[in-house]
């Protein structure tokens, strides 16, 4: 006799990746987006270039890949959404199931961060529409390799930004139009949906990324990027740098969210995670990396700010795109890169809650995935409104490290800087002193000695380093 909950288990147990190649390219995908390539290099372009890149490639080895294999080992066990996963693993080590908690913070700081996310990959969906009219104009003239924006001044083409900003129903079109091909292929399920998709986009992101930074290295001033992002400025450490840091490292590797926890449940063989979770996190921070030494070669060249912040991919590139020789099909295909990066981001995000749905609530996936990319959707709107109708609207305001915030910036960063780190301090306490240890080692196939390494950065590095980050990251005035 099959209990109920066995028959439903077994029937949500058909979704999974078909190979474990197919895992990793998805979990790259989500791993590899908007972080990377957006915050990424504008954060280090203001937090000093190389002393914010050494810290935080120090916070990937000691933190991020530890943690990685954390998430993906507890859904392996679990082989269910991440709040289920969470409670299988606690029942087996016999600890509390109140520790799924964190699996529920998870899911709804994903929530949260496709709100915005999607909003911002609607300016890129914007930004790649109007390079590829530009590129259209130029084969028009008889100029394929020509620049974009002929006859335009600087002013006219930063303008489009404010211009997009001031249009909420640009913006909106643009959030719908992301949003929905999100919704569209999380709905088709983990193989013919979330796989597929990495499958075609993965390689062609790829494909792109090198050659636009084999164009940067001609084309542009490629010493000058280097030395910026590699030489260390110690003085540039403050410890809102190093709460940046830690932050973005956590985005950009998708912890805390219980992204990989989910993606984890949908692997179906045995064998090694060690491996597996090592190339996520080495291929995420290659690509930050690689972005920045794509992105910056230009910067210098058209002689911008390297420190130009959020905008410095939206209004200060398409500068450059003018002036270097194939800018207008340079600047699409760069639009077009960033697009195909978030959307494979996207799709995870969105599929966190979606499997929580199914798992927890037994929806179907349809009924699950519609509901909150719709909800990310409606919420994602106000933050678009934050740009013009609720500009000077900062929703928490009167949090000292969220004073003057828009509505986008303020979502951003309270998941980034408050619901991160603390989703991923439960788990290091859960894995690091929780669970079982014998359970734990046979489901990662780490030797012992390795083993005994990961679980003493699980349980004594990742809390102490997350604890103190974000003492004196949320409270400035500790440190006088
Ligand atoms: N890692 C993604 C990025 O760097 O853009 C963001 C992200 C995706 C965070 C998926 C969390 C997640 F579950």
């Amino acid at each position: 006799m099959v209990s109920k909950g066995a028959a439903m288990g077994s029937a949500s147990a058909k979704e999974g990746w078909s190979s474990r190649g197919a895992f990793i390219l998805a979990a790259v995908g989500a791993a590899v987006g908007l972080g990377n390539i957006w915050r990424f290099p504008a954060l280090a372009g203001e937090s000093g270039g190389g002393a914010f890149v050494l810290v935080y490639i120090a916070f990937v080895a000691l933190l991020g890949l530890p943690l990685v294999l954390a998430e993906i080992t507890i859904g392996r066990i679990g082989q269910t959404d991440a709040v289920g996963s969470i409670k299988e693993v606690a029942k087996r080590s016999q600890a509390s199931g109140g520790w799924s908690a964190f699996g529920g913070i998870g899911a709804i700081a994903a929530f949260l961060i496709l709100s915005f996310y999607s909003v911002v990959a609607g300016w890129v969906l914007y930004y790649a529409s109007v390079m590829g009219g530009e590129l259209v104009a130029a084969i028009g003239r008889g100029d394929p390799l020509g620049g974009a924006f002929a006859g335009e001044s600087v002013d006219q083409i930063q303008s489009r930004m404010g211009d997009l900003f001031g249009n909420p129903w640009l913006l909106l079109g643009m959030h719908a139009g992301f949003m929905g091909v999100t919704w569209f292929i999380v709905s088709r399920g983990v193989h013919a949906g979330i796989e597929k998709a990495a499958t075609y986009l993965m390689p062609a992101f790829f494909v792109l990324l090198i050659g636009i930074t084999i164009y940067g290295a001609f084309e542009g001033n490629f010493s000058e990027a280097t030395a910026f992002l590699f030489t260390a400025d110690f003085s540039k450490l403050t410890p809102q740098v190093i709460n940046a840091a830690l932050g973005q490292a956590l985005f950009s590797l998708s912890l805390g969210v219980a992204g990989l926890i989910t993606y984890g449940s949908y692997i179906r063989r045995s064998g090694g995670l060690g491996g597996t979770s090592a190339t996520i996190a080495l291929a995420d921070t290659m690509v930050a990396m690689v972005a920045g030494l794509m992105i910056f070669p230009i910067v210098f060249a058209a002689g911008l700010d390297p420190a130009g912040g959020p905008t410095l991919v939206f209004q200060a590139l398409p500068v450059a795109f003018q002036a270097m020789p194939g800018g207008a099909l340079i600047g699409f295909l760069f639009f077009l890169l960033i697009f195909v990066a978030a959307l494979t981001s996207s799709i995870s995000l969105l599929e966190v809650p979606t499997a929580y749905g199914k798992g927890e609530m037994r929806w179907t996936r349809f009924v699950s995935a519609s509901i909150f990319a719709l909800g990310a959707f409606i919420l994602g709107i106000a933050s678009l409104l934050g740009y013009n109708v609720w500009a000077g609207v900062s929703p928490l305001g009167f949090w000292s490290i969220f004073e003057g915030l828009d509505i986008l910036d303020t979502i951003d960063g309270f998941t980034g800087r408050v619901m991160l780190p603390l989703g991923v301090m439960l788990l290091s306490i859960f894995i690091g002193w929780k669970a079982d240890a014998k359970m734990l080692q046979a489901s990662t196939g780490l030797s012992n000695t390795t083993f005994r390494l990961w679980r003493f950065l699980v349980a004594w590095v990742c809390p102490i380093a997350v604890g103190l980050v974000l003492l004196f990251g949320l409270f400035p005035g500790l440190l006088g």
